[in-house]
């Protein structure tokens, strides 16, 4: 399968921003073990990063262009007031999962609701890095 993870803000400060919430992993091994661990399962990957929304939706429409067959996106904050980005995924109609490294569900309340949600095939939270690889997996289970 030909995939594209989606990593919006501050997640480019992982191993530097609240390690008791998103571990000690930096951002770059994260990358790194997504792109491995994807290649190692037979598929071809780009994982991207903005802390900006209007870049996300540009990496969303460039998934269309491309002909990616799955995008499996953690929109950070994004996740819970971004209807741009809820658009977005809608727009492109590819098989799409909302993935985070926290259990969203056990924090704050203001996590607990997603507007992205909706628009994809599922949401995985809270397995840390394991999140994107259960995406991955998912993604696959969709296609078939
Ligand atoms: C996050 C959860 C979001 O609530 C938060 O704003 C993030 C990371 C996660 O991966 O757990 O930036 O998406």
């Amino acid at each position: 399968m030909k995939l594209m993870v989606i990593n919006g803000p501050n997640l480019n400060f992982l191993g530097i921003r609240e390690k008791d919430v998103y571990g000690t992993m930096r951002y770059e091994d994260l990358c790194r073990y997504i792109t491995e661990e994807a290649q190692k399962r037979g598929h071809t990957v780009s994982v991207l990063q903005s802390n900006r929304e209007g870049k996300l939706i540009d990496f969303l429409q460039q998934a269309y262009r491309e002909h990616v067959e799955g995008i499996i996106i953690n929109p950070g904050a994004y996740t819970h007031y971004s209807y741009a980005i809820r658009d977005a995924i809608a727009a492109v109609r590819l098989p799409c999962v909302e993935v985070h490294m926290s259990n969203v569900h056990a924090r704050e309340e203001f996590r607990h609701k997603s507007v992205i949600g909706p628009v994809c095939a599922g949401v995985i939270a809270g397995f840390g890095k394991h999140s994107y690889l259960l995406a991955v997996d998912a993604v696959k289970s969709i296609i078939g």
